[in-house]
């Protein structure tokens, strides 16, 4: 097999941190089977705002580029808040998604078992199961219309622009559902199709797609609705399917289901197998530095890696699993379990590791 090329973007805030253990649990699996990595660092977001003057310089575009895929951390903190908005980290994360047309954003809220208890939900809800995919747009909508402030009537008045397009919608349902197909066949699409034209357009051109697929159910739902039966009876979906948006309120809404935000873990692809891997939640630069990061969805976030842009599922089972025994054992700060011994972020990195080549060398 040839080498592996990874460019990582470490980010801001706790991002280092959780990367390092990211990458020692990458390490550990492929020495297991001798298969050479390379890891090639560049910058993004605030980091790249203090060293180069923009949140996404060129190289970082054109480092990602050449690689098998990229692996990141989070970016944004207080340091940045003030910038003008083509300045700020966030600016990015949303630049290197689109440079690098990844426009299928794919985040899976299930339960770890050992969790359970963590969940805000009770406890009949989540024994009825969870395992919602989240199939988030990610490069169109109204993140990427024009943006614009204008005095109207005496008023300075803020304009963003929605849009969606029968070949932007039609790309990301055929995604749904062909990973449908894969788990229990079963699609939600998501949208504001009573109120909205691109939720029109977003509605036809999933029904019409639906049409490749007749071994898929596919049903529709208003996001208001979503959002409510995502906590009502989170067992009733497989697939979710919405915009960038939505996709971006209900995602957060579904981590929060399974206990801990620091657990899960997103990939972001598009046509070729280039994917950017990272964890959902955020950089947390309150806590940076200090040991207390939970490492989990970065971590996770690499078994994504293996099993979508580098095609090593062997290996990605090895880190989830690895991830699970993990939990039985001990547990990082934001999920602490009274019984359970606390551990610091590098300590949680290196049990995973040890795990996973225990797991592959057997
Ligand atoms: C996410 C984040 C980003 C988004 C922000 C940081 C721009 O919330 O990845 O969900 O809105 O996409
Ligand atoms: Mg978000």
């Amino acid at each position: 097999m040839r080498p592996i090329k990874i460019c990582v973007l470490e980010g801001d805030g706790i991002g280092p941190e959780i990367v390092r253990q990211a990458v020692r649990v990458l390490k550990a699996a492929c020495d297991a089977r001798q298969i050479a990595l390379y890891f090639n660092y560049a910058l993004l977001g605030g980091a790249a705002i203090d060293v180069a003057g923009t949140p996404l310089p060129d190289a970082t575009v054109a480092q990602c580029k050449a690689s098998d895929a990229v692996l990141l951390g989070a970016v944004g903190g207080e340091k940045w808040d003030s910038l003008p908005s083509a300045l700020r980290p966030e600016k990015g994360l949303l630049g290197i998604r689109s440079a690098l047309g990844l426009y299928a954003n794919l985040r899976p809220a299930t339960i770890f078992p050992a969790l359970q208890s963590a969940s805000p939900l009770k406890e009949e809800i989540i024994r009825a199961g969870v395992d919602i995919l989240v199939v988030r747009e990610l490069t169109g909508d109204v993140y990427f219309g024009e943006h614009a402030r204008k005095q109207e009537n005496g008023y300075e008045t803020g304009y963003d622009h929605m849009q969606y397009s029968t070949f932007e919608v039609g790309r990301i349902a055929r995604n749904a559902f062909e990973l449908a197909r894969k788990r229990n066949r079963r699609v939600t699409s998501v949208d504001k199709a009573n109120v909205l034209e691109t939720s029109r357009v977003w509605r036809e051109t999933v029904t019409r797609v639906s049409q490749d697929y007749p071994d898929v159910a596919l049903n529709h739902m208003y996001v208001d609705n979503a959002a409510m039966q995502l906590v009502r009876n989170p067992a009733q979906f497989d697939v979710l399917v919405t915009g960038n948006l939505f996709g971006d309120i209900l995602s957060d809404e579904a981590s929060m289901i399974s206990g801990s935000i620091g657990m899960l873990a997103s990939a972001s692809l598009g046509d070729g197998t280039l994917g950017l891997y990272e964890p959902i939640h955020g950089s947390a630069p309150d806590i940076a530095g200090k040991g207390l990061a939970n490492p989990l969805a970065t971590i996770l976030s690499a078994a994504m890696m293996l099993r979508y842009s580098l095609d090593l599922p062997e290996l990605a089972d090895a880190i989830e699993k690895a991830v699970e025994s993990a939990l039985d054992v001990a547990r990082t700060a934001d999920i602490r379990d009274p019984a359970l011994p606390v551990y610091s972020t590098d300590e949680m990195g290196g049990f995973v590791a040890g795990k996973v080549k225990e797991l592959l060398e057997k």
